[in-house]
Parts: C-alpha cells; structure tokens; sequence
C-alpha cells in the first residue's frame, strides 16, 4: 500500500505538518509513506520578495512530484496554504496537468484527504479543503477527512486548527506560529486514518 503526501509549502508551516502525516501514516503496517512537493511557479526574484527562499530551503531535500507518480499511489494526501480560501497556484497548475490521468480513469477508487495552513484563525481553512475536494471528486477519489474521534479538534481551551473536512494549522500574520501539538496530533490522526481506511480498501 502506497501513501503518497502531495504539498506545496511557502514558509514550512505546512511542510511540518506534512511530516506528521507521513508519522501517523507510516504507523499502520504495510504503508510506504513517500513525501513530495509541487513544483514552484513562482521566479526566484519574487520568493526571495516574499521572504520564502530561506524557509523553503529547509525543506528543498524533498523530490519534486510528477504527475505519473500519483496513478501508482493507493492513497494520496493533499497539503497547500491557504490562498483567498482557495489552494495555492502551484497546487492548482499541478493538478491541472493531470487531465490525462483523468482521461484513463487513472485516480478513480484511490483515498485522498487534504490538510491546510493559513495566516488568521478564520481565513478559509474549511473553503480551502472543501473546494479542494471538488478536484478530488472529478477524478474519483473516495475522499477521507478528519473525523471527531480525533477529540483535539473540539478544543477551545486553545486556538487550534482542525475540523471533521482535515487537519490545519494557523500560521499567524507574519508566519510567526508553528503548528501547534494538537495540530501536529491531528495531522498524524489524519495519516493514520487515511491509510487506515486505504489498507482496508486494498484488501
Ligand atoms: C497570496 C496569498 C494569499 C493568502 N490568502 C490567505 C487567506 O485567504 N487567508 C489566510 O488566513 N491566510 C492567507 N494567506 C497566508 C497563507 O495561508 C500562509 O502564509 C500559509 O498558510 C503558511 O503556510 P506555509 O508556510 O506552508 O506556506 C495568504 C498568503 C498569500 C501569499
């Protein structure tokens, strides 16, 4: 059983969440957890603008995902920032260019799930998943969320992300929050119940 975790990162908030996915995927036995990024659109005179040349450097050890990789994953997590409550571009042009895929039904039955990242506790997190969802569903996945039994997502002791659509993480303005533990927790959740569910699929 093959996990694929599928992410754009700006500034590495949703890269460690990412890792933690991957954590909770690789506990179920049988899975092989693989990382990727999408590729970047945007030129490097504008990262270096937007402040992301450094952070994106710390992650750059992760290959970049082609688009053939994804027919041969039974499972494949999603992770992009927000953007205007919508997935990033480069998330976007990605999955743009899998219309052959969708031609030869090459996604259809596969487990797919989406985590997210924004700046504001109320910035579009859930648009950002559910929209993302609309892609997954043209091409057939079987769409996988976070559910409440995963109990750190009912918390208002604390300001955390997460909700039944996936796991987040709030960033801050300035990308000054890391994901918090019980973001980290509920993108491990994630992982686990996503292949989980993919292993029971494959049987
Ligand atoms: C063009 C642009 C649009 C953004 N739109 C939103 C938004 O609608 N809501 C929000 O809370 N944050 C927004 N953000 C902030 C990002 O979501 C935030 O930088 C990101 O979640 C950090 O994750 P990363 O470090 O993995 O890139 C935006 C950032 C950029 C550059």
């Amino acid at each position: 059983m093959k996990v694929l975790v599928v992410y754009y990162s700006m500034y590495g908030h949703i890269h460690r969440m990412a890792e933690a996915i991957a954590e909770g995927a690789k506990e179920v036995s049988g899975a092989e957890v693989e990382m990727r990024r999408v590729p970047e659109t945007l030129p490097e005179d504008v990262l270096t603008k937007m402040g992301a040349l450094e952070p994106q450097k710390t992650f750059s050890h992760i290959p970049i995902c082609t688009v053939n990789e994804l027919a041969s994953a039974d499972a494949i997590i999603f992770g992009t920032p927000t953007r205007f409550g919508n997935m990033c571009g480069q998330m976007r042009q990605f999955l743009d260019a899998t219309g052959q895929l969708w031609a030869r039904g090459a996604l259809v039955g596969k487990v797919g799930s989406v985590f997210t990242s924004s700046a504001t506790q109320h910035g579009g997190q859930e648009s950002t998943i559910l929209s993302f969802h609309i892609t997954l569903l043209h091409q057939g996945f079987v769409i996988v969320g976070l559910p409440y039994t995963f109990q750190g997502q009912t918390r208002i002791d604390e300001i955390t992300g997460g909700s039944p659509y996936g796991a987040s993480t709030i960033a801050g303005g300035q990308g000054e929050r890391m994901p918090s533990d019980n973001e980290l927790a509920a993108a491990r959740f994630q992982g686990k119940h996503v292949a989980t569910i993919t292993s029971k699929l494959a049987r």
